[in-house]
């Protein structure tokens, strides 16, 4: 487990989500009421791409049947969904964002 670089701070502002590719999968760098998280880009029903979808809160929808998880647990709070997303420790290393993998 060790930090690696995501994505400059300054490029997800509040309410937004960057997408990176980080060693072998897409992680989506979520910003919420000026917190920061990580999850797993692809939603655990059908693959759909969280980072096309919306921030409400501290959840995010995924755009494709309209599931829902909490970025802060990855927990799956609306179906179709049942099973959570994983989530990773991310950290601010000056104007980098970085995630543990
Ligand atoms: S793929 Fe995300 S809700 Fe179906």
């Amino acid at each position: 487990m060790a930090f690696v670089s995501a994505v400059r701070a300054s490029d997800v502002p509040d309410g937004s989500v960057q997408v990176c590719d980080l060693e072998d999968r897409e992680v989506a760098i979520c910003k919420a009421n000026g917190q920061i998280y990580a999850i797993d880009n692809l939603c655990t029903h059908d693959d759909g791409p969280l980072d096309q979808g919306e921030i409400d809160g501290f959840e995010i929808e995924c755009p494709r049947h309209r599931a829902r998880f909490d970025i802060r647990t990855g927990e799956a709070t609306r179906g179709p969904a049942i099973m959570p997303v994983d989530t990773y420790p991310v950290r601010v290393n000056g104007e980098e964002i970085e995630v543990e993998l």
